[in-house]
């Protein structure tokens, strides 16, 4: 629990975060940008992207982390070219797939976070796949956000609170820690650290709510040459800092009464 909030909290439990996070979120950025570096269509930037996920996946638990959130395909992103979404579509469903025996077998339980409503049954059929094969795991969690938009999150939230009020299942008395109980992201804890790869600094829509005291971490490799050694950095810096949930530092309390 935050100190402050009485919210659901996430790793640092004192007011320094010299414990690792215990659950990281990454915006995987720079895909087209790797892709064009090297000549090659946007599409094998993204390919490309599946394999760093895959090592980013295999590294977390190394580092720590017990939950992983990573932004595979935004609310915005339909607004790209149709061969590019049916690209990300594709390998959302090949990775999936393909990975889903083995992160059975690891003890990995998949959730999958974001609108489901415009999605193809194809893929629909492979999230729930995913989901259902892997309920009963709980060595590490991996969270894949996908078609998902933060606001579009909050949206929905408040869409389902006011349907609980008028059936009577809720008062008007709304509470922050109500209201989170009916976002996509209420069965994991809060994020602490959020890293955004290939240099750029915004989140992008990316767990409004939930990065309120979330460390934000900025790196500037682009995701397909992501793996350990960066995560293990990201994490070293989360460390160095110091957590305070709008408190104040105890050694300015003391001195300063
Ligand atoms: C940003 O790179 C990345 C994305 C839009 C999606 C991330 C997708 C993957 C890592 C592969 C697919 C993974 C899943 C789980 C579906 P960008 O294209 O915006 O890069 P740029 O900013 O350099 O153009």
């Amino acid at each position: 629990m935050s100190p402050v909030l009485g919210l659901r909290g996430g790793g640092a439990r004192g007011d320094a975060a010299s414990t690792p996070p215990r659950h990281v979120a990454i915006i995987m950025d720079g895909n087209g940008r790797w892709a064009k570096a090297r000549g090659l269509p946007r599409t094998f930037g993204h390919r490309a992207g599946i394999n760093a996920l895959k090592r980013t996946v295999e590294a977390a638990p190394d580092h720590g982390i017990e939950w992983l959130t990573v932004f595979g395909f935004s609310t915005e992103n339909w607004r790209r070219p149709v061969s590019e979404v049916t690209e990300l579509m594709k390998l959302m469903k090949a990775y999936v797939s393909s990975d889903l025996e083995r992160l059975e077998r690891e003890g990995v339980r998949v959730h999958i976070i974001g609108r489901r409503d415009d999605l193809a049954p194809d893929i629909l059929e492979v999230i729930e796949r995913a989901e259902r094969r892997t309920r009963d795991n709980d060595r590490f969690h991996l969270q894949v956000a996908f078609n998902y938009g933060g606001r579009s999150d909050i949206a929905e939230a408040a869409r389902r609170y006011a349907l609980d009020v008028s059936n009577g299942q809720a008062t008007l008395e709304i509470g922050e820690a109500e209201f989170e109980r009916r976002l996509s992201t209420a069965k994991g804890p809060a994020p602490d650290l959020i890293i955004r790869t290939s240099g750029e600094r915004r989140l992008s829509n990316f767990l409004l709510w939930e990065a309120a005291y979330a460390e934000l971490v900025f790196q500037d490799v682009l995701w397909p040459d992501y793996g350990s050694g960066p995560l293990g950095e990201a994490v070293a810096e989360y460390q160095a800092r110091e957590r305070r949930y709008g408190g104040a530092e105890i050694d300015d309390v003391l001195a300063t009464g």
